[in-house]
């Protein structure tokens, strides 16, 4: 991302694995940021190595009816906004025959739900200013129905889909959507998985800020891209002895 690219952003999903790295790179480009999560001693941290440019406020994206709220007091304290990124997401552990309606619920509402209402209002402000960009952080897991995480897959799915109908809705309007869709990032939310090879927080969010004004689906490398096709055009009857 080149210096000074974005002047305001709000990143929702801000203390931790990628959300934290992307702060702190929108922070050193130059870039007043207000960081959005529920662990305000992590959101501290962040605004003490950024003074003045870290803005933390502390809310739970589950608190739907106080989006709006949180959304403008964001943008009050910024002065601005030109760059919105959802990334707030969660992974429960899931055991190969459970079938668990609450961490399920819990992984629509966050990963999905949040989105949607996080998205909406940053929509209505944008198309009313017609400018600005919206970045959402999906899956590769999204792209198939995995027998180890049938609800984190579906829930980054419907993430694509609600981003792509909205990148066509505001696409005349001079504002761009963005679907990143990174494969394994060595971050909490995955610790659990033992992934070897997994990308560095730090680099997935430089890749991330480099490709949000790109308004398409990107994945964060181009041999991703090419895994992910192939993997997308194994056969279900093939695809379901894969075990994660
Ligand atoms: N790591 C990977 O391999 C990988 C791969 C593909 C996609 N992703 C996606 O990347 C995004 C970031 O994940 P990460 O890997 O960086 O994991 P992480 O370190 O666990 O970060 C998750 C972030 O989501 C926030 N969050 C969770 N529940 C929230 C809630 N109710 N309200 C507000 N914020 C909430 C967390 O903040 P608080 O807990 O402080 O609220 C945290 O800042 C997620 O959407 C994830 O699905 C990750």
């Amino acid at each position: 991302m080149r210096q000074g690219a974005y002047k305001f952003a709000i990143v929702v999903g801000a203390s931790s694995g990628i959300g934290a790295e992307l702060v702190r790179q929108l922070a050193e480009s130059g870039c007043r940021v207000a960081a959005v999560a529920r662990r305000g001693d992590r959101l501290q941290v962040l605004a003490k190595e950024y003074p003045n440019r870290v803005i933390p406020i502390v809310a739970d994206v589950l608190k739907f009816d106080d989006t709006a709220e949180v959304f403008l007091r964001c943008t009050d304290a910024l002065g601005g906004l030109d760059l919105v990124i959802y990334n707030s997401g969660i992974m429960p552990d899931v055991a190969p025959t459970e079938f668990n309606f609450s961490k399920d619920h819990a992984m629509i509402e966050t990963n999905l739900s949040g989105a949607i209402a996080w998205l909406n209002v940053t929509a209505e402000r944008f198309l009313s200013s017609r400018r600005g960009t919206i970045v959402v952080i999906g899956s590769v897991a999204g792209d198939r129905g995995r027998r180890g995480q049938p609800v984190y897959n579906a829930s980054k799915a419907g993430l694509h889909a609600y981003a792509e109908a909205l990148r066509n809705r505001l696409s005349r309007s001079g504002v761009r959507v963005t679907t990143i869709k990174p494969g394994p990032v060595a971050t909490d939310l995955v610790a659990h998985l033992g992934f070897r090879g997994a990308m560095p927080a730090r680099q997935a969010a430089e890749i991330i800020l480099a490709k949000s004004g790109r308004g398409s689906e990107q994945y964060l490398k181009i041999s991703h891209r090419v895994i992910f096709a192939t993997i997308r055009l194994i056969p279900s009857w093939i695809f379901r002895w894969i075990p994660i």
